[in-house]
């Protein structure tokens, strides 16, 4: 058969994730150049057909159904916030097609058409958990945006803080498209309660907001940070220097991660997009679900979402983060927790790196006590 292998690209150049998507299209498209240039896949070249959903989940579905119909494509690679997947997943359902999705999300989800790349929360809400609360204390504070991630990753870490009787002690959501003001209301409620720690699950543009508002407002972010899943090297980028300082993020990759894979995969990166285009873990799960993908095409010589799946249960790939594997029973990925927290430079110095590959459970079915991640806590008195 001759032609390209024709593959579909939604990630937002536009709108409020437009930062954290833009890393994710870049790790898509030096993952795409990387595999054509050694020559494609069984001789044919991969073709990106890309289009700019605007951070709407509207449009996430409405180019979903173009990409899977008029446009023959068979899988998409793409979409951040969770409200955008599940716009999309009713598409995937009616054209039978699949999704490649690179991004942390609340978990307690199972597709068989979608291959989850990012963490789930057993792969870094857990770790953060444990890292705060040997380190900071046990009372948070939690701040997000008004969607169903936040909400849903909010009543994650909860259950985690509850378990060893920590308190959340107040809980405020702003809009999407945030203005500076909205967060007057959360910068009251930090002075009042003064928790150990902000659990921040805003998203976006709205990161800088809020920690340039708790930079201003003068807190110690030493002794008070801010904890985060989705505060990656791409929302630092739109903060002024030292905003973002003594912060901290759990995730398996970042761009100062000391390997030799991920050394080299950051230098790839940069030399293709700027020395400074963030690489951010999403960007890092984009670059290796297209490497898995490739692979399960190679082996299954079609692009037929049937003919592929199976080669794509258990496949492991030596990601930058480390080897990674699907999951066969979940189409999640095992992956590499760490914690890192950002120098006076903006940089994410990892301070804890277990060096264990963590199985995904987006069921979280047993948020488990007698697992060592969980189980190591030592809670202040
Ligand atoms: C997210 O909405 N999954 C970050």
């Amino acid at each position: 058969m001759d032609g390209a292998w024709r593959i579909g690209m939604l990630y937002s150049r536009s709108g409020v994730t437009a930062g954290i998507e833009s890393t994710q299209a870049n790790g898509t498209l030096l993952a795409v150049e990387q595999i054509n240039a050694a020559g494609g896949v069984l001789g044919r070249p991969l073709e990106p057909v890309i289009y700019d959903p605007a951070s709407s989940p509207r449009l996430y579905g409405q180019l979903a159904a173009k990409l899977l119909g008029e446009d023959g494509v068979r899988s998409i690679f793409g979409c951040y916030m969770s409200s955008t997947r599940k716009a999309v997943m009713p598409e995937i359902d009616a054209h039978r097609g699949l999704l490649f999705y690179a991004t942390l999300y609340e978990g307690f989800e199972y597709h068989p058409r979608i291959f989850y790349t990012g963490a789930a929360p057993n792969q870094n809400s857990m770790q953060l958990a444990r890292y705060i609360m040997e380190n900071y204390g046990h009372r948070f504070l939690f701040i997000g945006s008004n969607y169903i991630f936040p909400y849903e990753s909010n009543r994650v870490m909860a259950d985690l803080v509850r378990q060893v009787k920590g308190r959340v002690l107040d809980e405020v959501y702003v809009p999407l498209d945030c203005q500076p003001s909205d967060f007057d209301r959360v910068i009251r409620l930090i002075r009042k309660h003064e928790p150990d720690v902000v659990f921040s699950t805003v998203v976006g543009k709205g990161t800088a907001m809020f920690y340039t508002a708790f930079h201003e407002a003068g807190f110690d972010a030493e002794k008070m940070p801010i904890a985060s899943l989705t505060t990656s090297e791409a929302e630092i980028a739109e903060m002024s220097p030292g905003v973002a300082c003594c912060h901290l993020t759990a995730a398996p990759f970042f761009e100062g991660l000391e390997t030799p894979a991920a050394r080299q995969f950051v230098a790839s990166f940069k030399a293709r997009f700027g020395a400074d285009a963030p690489v951010t873990a999403c960007a890092e799960a984009a670059y290796f679900q297209v490497m898995l993908y490739a692979e399960a095409l190679t082996r299954a010589g079609s692009d037929d979402p049937e003919a592929l799946v199976p080669h794509l249960l258990g496949l492991e790939y030596d990601a930058p983060q480390g080897r990674i594997r699907i999951d066969p029973d979940n189409h999640h990925t095992e992956l590499w927790p760490r914690v890192a927290r950002v120098d006076r430079n903006g940089r994410f110095e990892v301070v804890w790196n277990p060096e264990v590959r963590i199985k995904p459970e987006p069921y979280f079915v047993e948020p488990t006590l007698d697992d060592w991640t969980f189980a190591r806590l030592r809670i202040k008195k």
